[in-house]
């Protein structure tokens, strides 16, 4: 299967269909608070993978009783797979949200797992036509199917976040220093200018406003931007990637489509050095 996934990232005619839902998909997933709500700003973690779980598990369910149930047990598979067309809808618009912010390989990838998506969809939904027929074989067939292609939407959905790092902390793997690391001559550090140091490897940006060194991680959570090429205004960082914006001091998500705040560090000046340490 990875092998399939790998060869799917290189499919550069699945650029064009791309390019057709980077028109589509900013109107359905307008940024601000829509976008927010669905990339998961308020949960401080990504939504879609979480309602992916609801959506397959309905579905798995009324596999099962399709499948071992049988005709006895046709009006709860019916009930779950009407609970699990309904779940797809939310699930679907949060991962277009994320959908949206990806390029390259991630793009096609994505691209096919939406397409996946949509025939595993069909394919429950013609399983509940069939139900109502009370055409039970037929139904249990259609079932089946579309769960043998949401399993295969499902790995590809695992390897966009797994392998391509769609939804990931991007700074989940930074070394952090444990003791005050110097990183800078406070001189060299002027007001309201952002600066990029390294702290023991990892790249750390500074903004001083008055007397305050504020210090948070170089590396967008969201997708890996680098924040000193954003902009700094009125004490907040703007990614120069997908516009969140953070709290240079908190490392707040102020706006997403970044969902986790970027990790932050105490700053003194001792002896004439600016130096960090991670916050408790
Ligand atoms: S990388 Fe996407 S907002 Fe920073």
């Amino acid at each position: 299967m990875l092998g399939i996934a790998k060869e799917i990232e290189k499919l550069e005619f699945l650029d064009k269909a791309a390019k057709v839902s980077s028109k589509i998909g900013p109107k359905l997933v307008p940024e601000g608070q829509i976008k927010d709500l669905l990339t998961g700003k308020w949960l401080g973690h990504p939504v879609h993978p979480m309602l992916t779980d609801v959506t397959i598990g309905l579905f798995i369910g009324a596999v099962t009783l399709d499948v071992l149930g049988g005709k006895k047990h046709s009006r709860s598979a019916q009930r779950l797979t009407l609970l699990g067309i309904a779940s797809s809808l939310p699930t679907a618009w949060a991962g277009l949200a994320d959908y949206v912010d990806t390029i390259g390989p991630q793009r096609r990838v994505g691209t096919v797992h939406a397409v996946g998506n949509a025939t595993a969809l069909n394919l429950f939904c013609r399983s509940c036509a069939a139900r109502r027929r009370q055409d039970y074989l037929r139904a249990a067939a259609y079932s089946v199917a579309g769960a043998g292609v949401m399993a295969g939407s499902g790995y590809l959905g695992g390897h966009l976040a797994h392998h391509l790092g769609v939804g990931v902390d991007h700074t989940a793997f930074e070394q952090w220093p444990d003791e005050w690391t110097p990183v800078l001559d406070s001189k060299k550090l002027p007001q309201k200018t952002m600066t990029k140091v390294s702290a023991n490897g990892t790249d750390v940006l500074l903004y001083r406003q008055g007397e305050e060194i504020c210090a948070i991680s170089n590396t967008c959570t969201h997708r890996g931007g680098a924040l000193d090429e954003g902009d700094a205004e009125a004490g907040t960082v703007t990614c120069p990637l997908h516009a969140s914006k953070f709290d240079l001091c908190t490392g707040k998500v102020i706006q997403g489509p970044a969902s986790s705040p970027q990790p932050s560090y105490e700053a003194r000046v001792n002896a004439g050095k600016i130096e960090l340490k991670p916050k408790q």
